[in-house]
């Protein structure tokens, strides 16, 4: 359905179904698909840029983005092509993708690797990706649009274990709904669908999965408001999709 909703072909008609039972209410969601990703591209630049880190442990990766929208690895292996990346998702359809995802752009040393797991089975997530990722050296942990599909405590205990696997300087990235009365129609019928639930979090809630990190500025804030590019054309608008980056100290 995401991959739907970001202007992607690679879904089948339950997908798009889903998507539009979504849409239709709540039109915005189209742009906030695309904005999300972007906010994905932006702070992955950041963190491996301005921070330094050169790991990324993207779980709940979705479909390889399309249409000039850019994946993990291809934003990180741009600035080092040493990067490492294992993502992660529970999808089957993702991981019959995967192919096309894992292939890299640069042939310098970088690693990619996939794994098809259940984020709430977190110890076995670390354990798989550490034939990837040396758990010594910082990395960013990227939680884009999944807590959503947990229960809050869930989602809690799956960052709070995350958070205890990465040393210092390491990073969370997250995005997730905030939840708003716009759009309670529109989830109500999305999960009525029978694609898996999704709950929408208030922003306190978000902000409790950075308990014990230093948020990097500007916070949590829609994710169109984090360290914005200039736009070619028109202008950003504020959306309904939030997310920030904290470090861990
Ligand atoms: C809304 S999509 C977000 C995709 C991508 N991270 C992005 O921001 O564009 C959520 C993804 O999380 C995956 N997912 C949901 N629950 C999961 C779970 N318990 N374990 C692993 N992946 C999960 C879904 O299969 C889906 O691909």
């Amino acid at each position: 359905m995401w991959n739907y909703l970001q202007g992607g072909t690679d879904n089948y008609s339950i997908d798009r179904e889903a998507g539009d039972a979504y849409a239709g209410p709540y039109p915005e969601i189209f742009y906030l698909a695309g904005q999300v990703r972007q906010f994905l591209e932006r702070t992955v630049r950041w963190v491996a840029s301005e921070a330094g880190v050169r790991q990324f442990f993207d779980i709940g990766c979705g479909l390889p983005a399309q249409r000039g929208l850019r994946n993990t690895h291809e934003v990180a292996q741009a600035v080092d092509p040493r990067c490492r990346v294992v993502y992660v998702d529970n999808d089957p359809v993702v991981y019959a993708h995967a192919q096309a995802l894992l292939v890299s752009t640069v042939s310098d040393g970088g690693e990619i690797a996939y794994i098809e797991a259940d984020a709430r089975d977190t110890d076995n997530l670390i354990a798989q990706a550490a034939n990837t990722i040396n758990f010594t050296e910082p990395v960013a942990v990227l939680l884009m649009g999944i807590l959503g599909a947990l229960r809050f405590d869930e989602a809690l205990a799956v960052v709070g274990t995350l958070m205890r696997a990465i040393p210092t300087g390491s990073y969370l990235i997250f995005s997730d709904g905030r939840d708003t009365e716009s759009r309670h129609e529109a989830l109500a019928r999305r999960n009525e669908t029978g694609i898996n639930r999704y709950e929408l979090r208030t922003r306190e809630q978000m902000a409790r999965y950075f308990d014990g990190l230093d948020m990097v500025e500007p916070g949590i804030v829609p994710v169109t408001q984090w360290r914005p590019e200039p736009v070619e054309v028109g202008t950003l608008r504020p959306v309904e999709g939030y997310g920030g980056v904290g470090r861990k100290s």
